[in-house]
Formats: C-alpha cells, sequence, structure tokens
C-alpha cells in the first residue's frame, strides 16, 4: 500500500512521496503517537490543500498493523543504504 507512492532506501520507481527511509526515517523525526495518527489520518496530524497522503482507516489498515508498519520502519532505519 505504501510503495505505490513511496520509495524505501532508495528502491521503488514512484516520485509521488517522499522516500521513507533517506535521508532519515519518519521514526526519527516523529513522536511515535503522531506517526500513527499521520498513517491512519494525516489531516489530525497536520494539513494542507494539496496533501496527497489520505491516511488508511482501520479496515483497511488495523491498528496492529499500523503499529507493525511502525516496527518496520523502526528497524529499517537502522538499515539505511549508503
Ligand atoms: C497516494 C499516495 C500515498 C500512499 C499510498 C501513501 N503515502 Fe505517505 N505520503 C504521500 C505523500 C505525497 C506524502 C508527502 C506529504 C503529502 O503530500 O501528503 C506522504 C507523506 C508520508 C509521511 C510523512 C513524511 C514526512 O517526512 O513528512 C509518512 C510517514 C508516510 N507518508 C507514510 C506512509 C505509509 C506508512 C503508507 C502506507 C501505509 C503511505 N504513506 C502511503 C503519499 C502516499
Amino acid at each position: 500500500m505504501c510503495f505505490a507512492c513511496h520509495r524505501m532506501n532508495g528502491a521503488g520507481i514512484t516520485e509521488i512521496g517522499p522516500d521513507l527511509n533517506l535521508p532519515t526515517n519518519p521514526v526519527d523525526y516523529f513522536k511515535p503517537d503522531a506517526l500513527f495518527m499521520l498513517i491512519r489520518d494525516p489531516v489530525t496530524v497536520r494539513q494542507w490543500p494539496d496533501m496527497q497522503l489520505h491516511g488508511f482507516s482501520e479496515e483497511q489498515l488495523s491498528d496492529r498493523e499500523n503499529h507493525n508498519v511502525i516496527a518496520y520502519l523502526t528497524e529499517i532505519s537502522t538499515r539505511k543504504v549508503e
């Protein structure tokens, strides 16, 4: 779901959203609760007219899966490609 719009560690072909690990991973600059809410419903964290991250409902991404995404981001934040 995420890699339709995001690259990871430089891999991927999309140019819609930022790479989710380079140069820094969102876990490095978002508090965990804010990152959880950003993925669930970004306008609860920040908003502007042209924002393209629309978030994911609990049907699309359960709370458990959202925590798993953040755990994955936390793990891969220690494995940045040079
Ligand atoms: C429809 C395209 C799209 C999808 C799908 C998408 N994103 Fe995004 N995302 C964006 C864009 C574009 C931005 C940049 C901010 C904006 O325009 O909303 C962004 C921003 C973000 C940010 C904030 C990055 C920053 O530094 O500000 C995070 C974190 C994020 N997305 C995580 C995810 C995760 C996790 C998923 C999958 C569960 C996902 N996104 C799926 C398009 C998408």
